[in-house]
C-alpha cells in the first residue's frame, strides 16, 4: 500500500513546473508528494514553486520539506493542487476528510486550474457511499441537531472522537466532525448541496464533479482515470 502511495506521488510531479502555485492536500499520501516536492526543489530541478496548504499539518509537513508556503489570499490564481481521497467513483465524484482537512481542502481544490487526485486501488468504489462515511464539519453547538437531521437522508452519523476517545476530533477551524453513512448516494452533486443546506454545516466532504484527474496506484503501475 505504501508503495502504491509513493508511486502515485512521484507520477504527479511530472504535473508540476517551474513557477507554480500548488494546492498542497492532507493526508498520507499528499505527504508522500509534498517531500518529492521539497526535494526537487532543493535539489534545483525545480524553482519558484509554491505551495498552499489545506492544513496545519500539511503546512508544517511543507516547511519542514522545503516547499515555501503562500495562503489563499496572497495569490491571484491556482494552477494545480494534489490530493488524496477517500473514495473515488467512475466519474471522478469523491468523499474527502477522514484527515477532518475537508473545508480547506474543497475551498483551495475547487480554485485549481487541475486537480489531481492520488489513491491506491482499494479507494476505487462503484457508487459514493460505499465502504465509508461521509465527514461533515459542524459548528460545535448544533453537532447534535444535525446529527438527528441527517436521519432524513437515512444516514447514521457520529461525533468522531479523537484517538484516545476522551474528547471530539477538532478540525483547524475550530469545529467537530460527524461522520455520517449513507446507505447509497444516488446523486453526489444533489447530495452535496442538501448536505451544505443544513444550518450549522460548514462543509461537507462530498467533492462531486471537482477532480480533474485521478492517478491510481495499482499492482501493475499507476492507471490514470479522467
Ligand atoms: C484529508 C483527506 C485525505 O486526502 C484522505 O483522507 C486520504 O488520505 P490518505 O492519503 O492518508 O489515505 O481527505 O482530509
Amino acid at each position: 500500500m505504501e508503495e502504491m502511495k509513493r508511486m502515485v506521488a512521484k507520477e504527479a510531479l511530472k504535473y508540476i513546473d517551474d513557477d507554480m502555485i500548488i494546492g498542497l492536500g492532507t493526508g498520507s499520501t499528499t505527504a508522500y508528494f509534498i517531500q518529492m516536492l521539497g526535494k526537487k526543489l532543493m535539489t534545483g530541478e525545480l524553482e519558484d514553486v509554491y505551495g498552499i496548504p489545506t492544513s496545519h499539518q500539511s503546512r508544517l509537513l511543507a516547511l519542514e520539506s522545503g516547499v515555501p508556503v503562500v495562503s489563499l489570499d496572497e495569490v491571484d490564481a491556482i494552477d494545480l493542487a494534489i490530493d488524496g481521497a477517500d473514495e473515488v467513483d467512475p466519474h471522478l465524484n469523491l468523499i474527502k476528510g477522514r484527515g477532518a482537512a475537508l473545508t480547506m481542502e474543497k475551498i483551495i481544490e475547487y480554485r485549481a486550474g487541475t486537480f489531481i487526485v492520488l489513491v491506491d486501488e482499494s479507494k476505487l468504489v462503484e457508487y459514493l457511499g460505499q465502504k465509508m462515511p461521509v465527514p461533515i464539519e459542524v459548528i460545535p453547538a448544533a453537532w447534535r441537531a444535525i446529527k438527528e437531521e441527517l436521519e432524513v437522508f437515512n444516514a447514521t452519523a457520529e461525533l468522531r472522537m479523537g484517538v484516545k476517545k476522551d474528547g471530539p476530533v477538532i478540525t483547524d477551524n475550530g469545529n467537530f466532525i460527524l461522520d455520517a453513512k449513507f446507505e447509497k448516494i444516488e446523486d453526489p452533486l444533489d447530495m452535496e448541496i442538501e448536505l451544505n443546506n443544513i444550518p450549522g454545516v460548514v462543509e461537507n466532504g462530498i467533492f462531486a464533479d471537482i477532480a480533474d484527474i485521478v492517478l491510481v496506484g495499482t499492482k501493475d503501475g499507476v492507471k490514470r482515470m479522467e
